[in-house]
């Protein structure tokens, strides 16, 4: 047991705090990223605002780095321990704090898993609708520090767009609330929205306040298959332009669907090189179904080889749980993959897919395109078997950023920089707006110990 290890468990008590043995903390040493693993030099399961609050004077008192965590499905590195650093873990604090379904408003603590949120939401014919891929198991507090997203953020937006208020621990152990419990409220500057998407750099979240939509009672499915991946992408920007908002515009390439075919549960029609997945939503079927109705005439004019409806709730489910896999499909094919989360304007899908494949040939590698094409963030794979190869592999993703940039475009749409895409930052923003941040950041934890080196180059 080592001196961080004995101290920490003085403060908090027995069972919160793991150390000392390396394969105990193996757990919280990486992500769901690419990104080299570091071990923490301590674990803390903190139970309480009050742990955190603790930990956090601790940790200005001996100067030690803090980097907070939640189920650790992250894909930038945004959880991954500074090195000597505590992982503060806020997993088991996972309780409901209050639900409010005529306010429409739900508060919990960070731990609690997105499906959660979802389901208790939907039991009261309320939605909660942000859906990262993992939402069985990460949980509201990782959503919020990374302003996730998923498919239906085309029609519903992102985490932000649902965060009314914060209770978080500043570093040093001060505890703020931001925002309010209120639909609208613009008193001060608006915190809670700095907060969301801060990746753990400026203060440790210990309670959302949440708002909640109505449930549309119907929604409806269906698969457009196309021979190539232009036809599909011209069909994005042709059903937007046509004055429908589907709920999803999910992408399928070449490379996703034959990653699929060697396991997805659906079996994509022969001759398909591309897919959408659309889904239409609202409370009268019969214009739910026109829509996708209409949208399936728009995908043929666009070139679709087929329009299939899911016609009962398995066929969906099918679907659904195909898209979901796409990431371990293309994984078990190419074990080291690099996946990105860039967005273009939706106007310039079709010339994104186009340069990103030429670029991976360029440098040697296949390259798969997937992700929520509706809102022009795609899951951009570099795809690759070797660790030899990652020098090329970094040269190529560094050409994927650059023409993402001229398309007009951004390096992260919902999974956050990190340390995956630090390097990146200065190539999309001035020199100014970075000093900016980092003063912000100055601002809230002036010893810089609250997840260093994340988001920044730490040069
Ligand atoms: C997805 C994850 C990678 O959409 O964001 O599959
Ligand atoms: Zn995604």
């Amino acid at each position: 047991m080592n001196e961080l290890h004995r101290d920490l468990e003085s403060l908090l008590g027995a069972g919160k705090v793991l150390g000392g043995d390396d394969e105990a903390l193996a757990p919280w040493a990486r992500d769901e990223s690419h990104c080299t693993p570091v071990a923490p030099a301590a674990v803390v399961l903190a139970a309480s605002r009050a742990d955190v609050e603790a930990v956090l004077r601790y940790a200005a008192e001996k100067r030690v780095p803090v980097t907070p965590c939640g189920a650790r499905t992250g894909k930038s590195g945004g959880s991954i321990p500074a090195p000597g650093g505590i992982a503060l873990s806020l997993e088991r604090m996972d309780r409901v704090l209050a639900f409010e379904p005529d306010d429409g408003v739900i508060v919990v603590e960070p731990g609690v898993i997105t499906g959660r949120v979802m389901e208790l939401a939907e039991e009261a014919g309320l939605f909660y609708p942000p859906d990262p891929n993992s939402w069985e198991m990460c949980t509201i507090g990782g959503n919020v520090a990374e302003n996730a997203g998923g498919p239906r953020a085309l029609k519903y937006g992102v985490t932000r767009d649902y965060v009314l208020g914060l209770e978080a621990v500043l570093a040093g152990g001060e505890v703020i609330r931001t925002g309010r419990r209120t639909v609208k409220g613009v008193a001060g500057y608006d915190l809670t929205s700095l907060l969301v998407g801060s990746e753990g750099t400026l203060a440790v979240i210990t309670e959302i306040t949440l708002r909640l939509v109505p449930l549309p009672r119907e929604v409806r499915t269906a698969l457009c298959v196309f021979a190539d991946a232009q036809a599909a992408a011209r069909t994005v920007a042709a059903v937007l332009r046509a004055g429908i908002l589907p709920r999803t515009l999910e992408l399928f390439d070449d490379q996703a669907i034959a990653a699929c075919a060697d396991s997805g549960p659906f079996r994509f029609p022969a001759g398909a090189g591309a897919a959408i997945l659309a889904e239409t939503d609202g409370d009268d079927g019969e214009a739910v179904m026109g829509a996708l109705v209409r949208l399936g005439e728009i995908a043929v004019e666009q070139g679709a080889l087929e329009v299939l409806v899911a016609q009962s709730a398995a066929q969906r489910r099918d679907l659904w749980a195909t898209r979901r896999q796409v990431s371990s499909a293309l994984k078990a094919r190419f074990p080291r993959k690099i996946s990105e989360d860039v967005v273009v304007p939706r106007s310039r899908i079709p010339e994104a897919i186009e340069r990103f494949k030429a670029i991976g040939r360029e440098h040697g590698f296949p390259v798969a395109t997937y992700g929520h094409a509706g809102d022009g963030n795609l899951h951009t794979n570099v795809l690759f078997r070797d660790a030899v190869e990652a020098p090329a592999v970094e040269a190529c993703l560094s050409a994927l950023m650059r023409a993402t940039l001229e398309l007009g475009g951004t390096i992260s749409g919902e999974h956050g920089v990190g340390l995956a895409k630090r390097a990146f930052l200065p190539w999309e923003q001035a020199p100014g707006l970075i000093a900016l941040q980092r003063r912000l950041k100055a601002a809230f934890d002036p010893l810089g110990l609250l997840n260093p080196g994340k988001i920044f180059s730490s040069d």
